[in-house]
C-alpha cells in the first residue's frame, strides 16, 4: 500500500467515526442523556487519529510537497482549501468540548451547541474527505514527480511503523469499534 492508498484507507475509519458522532448527536436531539465519556472518546479519536495522525501526515508529507512542486493551483487548493478546513475542524471540536462542559455545568441549552458543533464537524469532514479522495489526491498522483512520490511513500511507511510500535492505530480502531457497537443504530445503548 502506498502513502496515498493508506490515507484513503484512513478516511474510511474517520468516516465511520463521523457516523458514530451523527448517531450520538441524534440521541442528544431526542433528549437522551449525554454520555460524556463517549463524547470524550470521539474527541480523542478526532484529535489524535483524524487530526494528529492523518492530517499531520497530509500536512507534513503530502501538502507541503504539492505546494513546493505544483505551483499556484496546488497552493490555492491546499492553503486556501484543505488547510483552512483542517483548522475549521479543530475549531468545531474545541467548541464541542466547551458545549459539553456547559451541559455538565447544568446549562441545558448547550445541548444545542453539542449537536451544532458535532454535525458541523461531520459535514465539514465528509466534504473534505470527498474532495481529497476525488480531487486532491489524484491531482497529486498525476502531477508530482516519481521521485517525490517515492519520498512520500517512504516517509509514510516509516511513520506508520513508528506509530504502530506505540500502538496508535490499534488503540483508535478498537475505540472506533467500541463506539460503533453503542451508536451504530442511532440508539444509545450505553446505559
Ligand atoms: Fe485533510
Ligand atoms: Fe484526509
Amino acid at each position: 500500500m502506498n502513502g496515498i492508498e493508506l490515507m484513503v484507507l484512513e478516511h474510511t475509519y474517520i468516516k465511520r467515526m463521523l457516523n458514530v458522532m451523527r448517531s450520538a448527536s441524534y440521541g442528544v436531539l431526542k433528549g437522551e442523556p449525554i454520555v460524556r465519556k463517549d463524547f470524550d472518546q470521539m474527541i480523542d479519536f478526532v484529535r489524535n487519529y483524524a487530526d494528529n495522525h492523518h492530517h499531520g501526515k497530509e500536512e507534513r508529507m503530502l501538502f507541503n510537497r504539492m505546494m513546493e512542486e505544483l505551483g499556484p493551483v496546488a497552493e490555492k487548493l491546499v492553503r486556501h482549501g484543505m488547510l483552512v478546513e483542517h483548522d475549521l475542524g479543530r475549531l468545531f471540536i474545541r467548541q464541542l468540548e466547551e458545549a459539553l462542559d456547559r451541559v455538565e455545568a447544568g446549562e441545558d441549552e448547550a445541548r444545542l451547541d453539542v449537536i451544532g458543533n458535532a454535525i458541523g464537524y461531520t459535514d465539514l469532514l465528509t466534504r473534505h474527505i470527498d474532495k481529497e479522495d476525488n480531487v486532491v489526491y489524484p491531482f497529486s498522483q498525476n502531477n508530482l514527480s516519481a521521485g517525490t512520490r517515492q519520498i512520500i511513500d517512504t516517509e509514510c511507511e516509516a511513520f506508520e511503523q513508528e506509530t504502530e510500535q506505540s500502538g496508535v492505530q490499534n488503540k483508535y480502531i478498537n475505540l472506533l469499534e467500541e463506539l460503533e457497537a453503542r451508536y451504530r443504530t442511532g440508539v444509545n445503548r450505553h446505559d
